[in-house]
């Protein structure tokens, strides 16, 4: 059946081109497929065209429940299956019992792993490090596609600057170029030097767009962006994907200036066709085609299926809007046919570029010598070794060979499940190294290991346990207190108005730190946490967004000194909540802070009324956050030096050419992430006090001073302005070359 159709299909081919030769393809587009889509096109009917952009959840569920919708042609893609076996039952149901043989397009969210799970996308981010996120995905792909997923539901590429937004553990953090290049290496990594590579899984560029301003850092809640701010801030990273070749890009839930992004054409046709020429094709979130309804912006749903095709979305998420009522829409003339030509078009794209038709079964042997492979596992390892940020360090780490015992102490020592982080759907618990065994498996008999869990999970509030913990802190020489979040405080929907540590976790800490002895704190989390009392009472603190199944080896050997962390802050970290939202890259204001005092006790009783500091800052929390975006330490210490400029005068065409020397100054070999930042003085829109637009990770021997420099070409400074246009304006600019984005001193330089 399937040599037929296949057959038929291909003399189609050949009697159809000429008959539909009027769709010349874009430049970039392979005219081969264009021909078979043009082919197949004009043998769909309206209901298989239709079922073409429908996307049914399985969950496992019963394949007769799905067989006659697949024989239809009702369904063009599946997500939520992931056994092999399972997946060839449905696509062959697909290829052979349905009239065209239009292969099914399998999905799941694969967001940061598939069976071997990496460090959430944020902890990725904290490494500065695009090969991490190209390995990473590659290494997902390839266990995904050995269970036949084709296509997942990531890079997540939201820029997030409020860590009350569960979800900002799923993304790059709070600037625009570290998620640029970050997501754009996931998508290379993803989708493999093309996609008919059968390890490579279609990408998708989500939540388009400005899901992560979700006012309050609530999730789902509304956005009011500007569209200078959209462009500036939150269009980047996805234009970024979109030029990796991201197969795909997802709607997002929110409504932005009283939009939904599912019925907003200006995002979905003005930027992403019109401006970036971009021909993947475009889903909804779950259902967030039928929530206009909910958010009021459509009376039913045959609104939903006419505002969302007409907005320029291709494929539909479980929503059924589509199936039930495009096909009234085409005959009332409320939906063209040529709108739904071009979302089949775009669709049937994909599934060609992923040579879908020629091999759409998978290896159902391939699996099992694919999934936790052991260089997958090392690459986990080496993931969460970089993700790690060292916040604080008396001296204590790397621990010591005088170190004979330690007491691991806190409800996140041995937790399996939760140290795998969020958006995890495939990954085992079984499978993940806890932090408990790595540091037993690492010391083995040279130091004593006692454990302490002191809570049973991160909220809670029963103190019962802590006084054995106490006991054990007692008998060591060094307490390692292991706190921080349950992978289910973040993630989708799971935002928090508190963030501090749940349950009773700042408790133990204080009893543990009234000990007096050496006490580390190694926090595991899904988002920037206010720990600044904590950090106080501690004399190291190693910070790890989940760091997932090899996050255990990786912090034991961080912890002893087999490696030494290198990780920076891709979010800031704020003192108190009350801060929120606090990032680097702000603007000055017209009264910006000098320094950062707290002057909430110093003010007099019946104080006259005076515009007490004149400064955009709080009375009672000054003005600094805990941590600043970028921030990392080392077992070392590194200078900058001789940092210059190769001009202080640059044309528009010129690239900026920065020197700088790095020194090794401390006793360990180590890595330290350069940073270079640019402010623009002075632009016909206020511009922010300091933007990312370059890093590298510097590897140094003790000791070891290298000469080093970045390019910048002066395009990069461009910015979309007072007049919309995307121009770099003359004037002056400040630079820095720094380890963090609050240290260094700035050189000049102008643009003509
Ligand atoms: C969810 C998420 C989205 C995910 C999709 C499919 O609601 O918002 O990120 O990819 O549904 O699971």
């Amino acid at each position: 059946m399937a040599n037929i159709a296949k057959t038929s299909l291909a003399l189609c081919g050949i009697m159809l081109f000429s008959a539909c030769a009027h769709q010349q393809p874009s430049s970039g587009r392979d005219a081969k497929i264009e021909a078979r889509i043009d082919s197949l096109l004009n043998q769909m009917t309206l209901e298989e065209k239709i079922g073409q952009m429908n996307q049914i959840s399985s969950f496992g569920g019963s394949i007769d429940e799905m067989h006659d919708l697949i024989v239809k042609g009702e369904v063009g893609s599946i997500l939520n299956e992931v056994d092999a076996k399972r997946i060839n039952q449905l696509q062959k149901i697909a290829v052979e019992e349905s009239r065209l043989g239009i292969p099914l397009l399998l999905a799941r969210d694969v967001i940061h792993g598939f069976k071997t799970i990496f460090p959430i996308p944020i902890g990725q981010a904290a490494t500065f490090d695009t090969t991490i996120a190209y390995s990473g995905a590659r290494i997902a792909a390839v266990e995904a596609t050995s269970c036949g997923v084709r296509w997942t539901f990531s890079p997540m590429l939201d820029i997030s600057r409020d860590p009350r937004w569960g979800r900002l553990a799923e993304g790059y953090g709070e600037d625009p170029y570290l998620a640029s290049v970050m997501g754009a290496a996931t998508v290379r990594g993803y989708q493999s030097n093309k996609l008919s590579d059968p390890t490579a899984m279609a990408a998708c560029a989500k939540h388009f767009v400005g899901y992560g301003a979700a006012e309050g850092g609530r999730d789902y809640n509304s956005t009011e962006i500007t569209e200078r701010k959209l462009r500036n801030v939150y269009l980047p990273s996805f234009k970024a994907a979109a030029e990796a070749g991201s197969a795909s890009f997802m709607t997002s839930f929110n409504d932005n200036d009283g939009v939904p992004s599912t019925g907003n054409s200006f995002i979905l046709k003005q930027v992403l066709r019109n401006e970036w020429n971009y021909d993947g094709f475009v889903v909804t979130d779950w259902n967030s085609s039928g929530e206009m309804v909910v958010h009021g912006f459509c009376a039913d749903n045959y609104e939903v299926a006419v505002k969302s095709v007409n907005a320029g979305v291709d494929m539909e998420m479980v929503g059924y809007s589509f199936v039930k009522e495009l096909p009234e829409a085409v005959k009332r003339g409320d939906v063209s046919i040529d709108a739904i030509n071009n979302a089949v078009r775009n669709i049937l794209r994909i599934k060609f570029k992923l040579g879908l038709f020629e091999h759409p079964y998978t290896d159902e042997d391939l699996a099992s010598s694919t999934l936790y492979a052991e260089s997958h596992l090392q690459s986990a390892k080496d993931a969460a070794t970089k993700a790690a940020i060292l916040l604080k360090n008396d001296g204590i780490l790397p621990l010591s060979d005088n170190v004979k015992s330690v007491a691991i102490i806190g409800p996140m020592a041995d937790a399996q499940h939760d140290q795998m982080g969020t958006w995890v759907f495939d990954g085992e618990k079984e499978h993940t190294v806890t932090p408990l065994a790595a540091i037993k498996e690492l010391v083995g008999n040279n130091v004593s290991v006692s454990y302490e869990a002191g809570l049973a999970y991160s909220r809670d509030n029963s103190k019962e346990g802590i006084s054995k913990a106490i006991s054990a802190a007692r008998k060591a020489d060094v307490i390692l207190a292991f706190v921080g979040e349950e992978s289910i405080l973040s993630g989708e929907a799971h935002c928090l108005a508190n963030i501090g540590l749940q349950g009773a976790q700042s408790e133990l800490i204080d009893a543990l730190a009234q000990i007096g002895k050496p006490l580390v704190l190694v926090v595991i989390a899904g988002r920037p946490l206010t720990i600044g009392s904590e950090v106080e009472k501690a004399n190291a603190v190693l910070f790890n967004f989940h760091p997932g199944t090899m996050g255990g080896p990786a912090i034991a050997d961080l912890l002893w000194g087999k490696a030494v962390p290198s990780g920076k802050l891709p979010m800031t970290f704020p003192k108190y909540v009350g801060q929120v939202p606090i990032y680097y890259a702000h603007n000055n204001t017209g009264r910006p802070v000098e320094g950062n005092e707290v002057l909430i006790d110093n003010i007099p009783v019946e104080a006259g009324q005076t515009s007490l500091g004149c400064r955009s800052f709080y009375l009672d929390a000054g003005w600094e956050p805990l941590f600043p975006f970028g921030y990392g330490l080392s077992y070392t210490t590194f200078e900058y030096s001789d940092i210059a400029i190769d001009k202080t005068e640059y044309g528009k065409s010129d690239v900026i050419k920065v020197s700088y020397k790095l020194t090794n100054t401390g006793n360990y070999d180590a890595t330290e992430v350069a940073q270079l930042y640019v402010r623009d003085k002075v632009g016909t829109v206020t511009r922010p006090v300091k933007e990312l637009k370059r890093f590298e990770r510097i590897s140094l021997k003790a000791g070891e001073s290298k000469e080093l420099s970045f390019e910048l070409p002066v395009s990069d400074l461009a910015f979309w302005n007072i007049d919309m246009k995307y121009v770099v304006e003359p004037g002056d600019f400040d630079l820095w070359v720094a380890g963090n984005s609050q240290s260094g001193t700035p050189l000049t330089f102008s643009v003509k």
